[in-house]
């Protein structure tokens, strides 16, 4: 089996994936259910992956979106059009969804590829969702995205976290989408969080982690310097961004990258936001940053890539 595929009991497997490509969750039992589906350029590793947990895509019964980003919702379109699935999602996730919402969903602000996909159950805060003998509790997550849920069981203390908790870090904060108020949302998503018996997460990007309470509290920690100082919210939002769209559409010369982000419809009102509208320094200073940790480095041919999984 695939090193990135963890069995967490017979018929629940985890699936640790890169940054372009969100994690998942398969359950093989009954109601046959993925959560969350990858990027949509991938979709046939995706499928590969899912494939070694001993479910092919035609028997898909139930797909669980923890929120709409192209990163976990790239592999909806096409397994729900093979399988005949249903899609679950947040009832905010999916009202977008639904309206051809690219702006809400990001696709469009941040120049993603992804497709539209039919919609069958909204998710609402409290309910269980129960996938063979295990319950999971919905509990709305917003911050990151408006319509972001986590999963809480109730029966093992696992959490999947989605984007609202990672190990020492979160999903960016998009101010412009999601508002300004977004890191208060997400201080008190991360709130909501700490006041549960967490056993294991299941994070939405990066390996699981096992002890919940430290990773819980350094993600409140650094919400709150977020809230203190938030050009360091941006330029964490700019250099995530840079790296998503490097992993997208890279290898990508400077001028090419710095071209592409001048004509987005984010950067500019990113800069104008938190940078005193100052583009170049902006580009330069975050860019030069990401190189100095070798989180970008530059080819043969001085061409960026990013050194991070995809
Ligand atoms: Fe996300």
């Amino acid at each position: 089996m695939d090193p990135r595929i963890t069995r967490l009991t017979d018929e629940l497997f985890f699936i640790q994936r890169g940054w372009l490509n969100g994690n998942h969750l398969v359950f093989t039992g009954g109601p046959r259910t993925l959560i969350d589906t990858g990027y949509i350029r991938d979709a046939a590793e995706t499928e590969s992956l899912i494939a070694q947990c001993g479910l092919e895509i035609e028997q898909v019964e139930l797909i669980v979106n923890t929120h709409a980003h192209c990163d976990h919702i790239g592999g909806n379109a096409e397994f729900q059009r093979r399988s005949g699935c249903k899609v679950a999602l947040h009832m905010i996730e999916r009202y977008f969804v639904d309206q051809r919402n690219d702006w809400a969903t990001w696709w469009g602000y941040y120049r993603q590829d992804a497709a539209f996909f039919p919609t069958h159950y909204s998710l609402t805060d409290g309910e269980v969702l129960t996938l063979g003998e295990m319950n999971w509790l919905v509990l709305h997550t917003p911050g990151h995205a408006m319509g972001q849920i986590a999963l809480y069981c109730l029966d093992t203390g696992w959490l999947v976290s989605a984007d609202t908790l990672w190990g020492g870090d979160f999903g960016v904060l998009t101010t412009r989408v999601e508002g300004l108020d977004a890191p208060f949302r997400l201080r008190e998503s991360l709130e909501r969080l700490s006041r549960l018996k967490v056993q294991k997460i299941l994070p939405g990007h990066g390996p699981i982690l096992d002890d919940a309470p430290a990773a819980i509290q350094a993600c409140l920690a650094r919400v709150e310097a977020f809230i203190e100082d938030p050009r360091r919210m941006a330029q964490d939002q700019v250099r995530k961004i840079l790296l998503y769209t490097v992993l997208m559409r890279g290898p990508l010369h400077r001028e090419g990258l710095r071209d592409l982000l001048m004509a987005s419809p984010w950067f500019p009102e990113t800069a104008q936001m938190y940078f005193g509208g100052k583009m170049e320094a902006a580009f330069r200073e975050n860019l030069d940053y990401l190189l100095e940790r070798e989180l970008l480095k530059l080819d043969d041919e001085e061409r960026l890539l990013c050194t991070l999984p995809a």
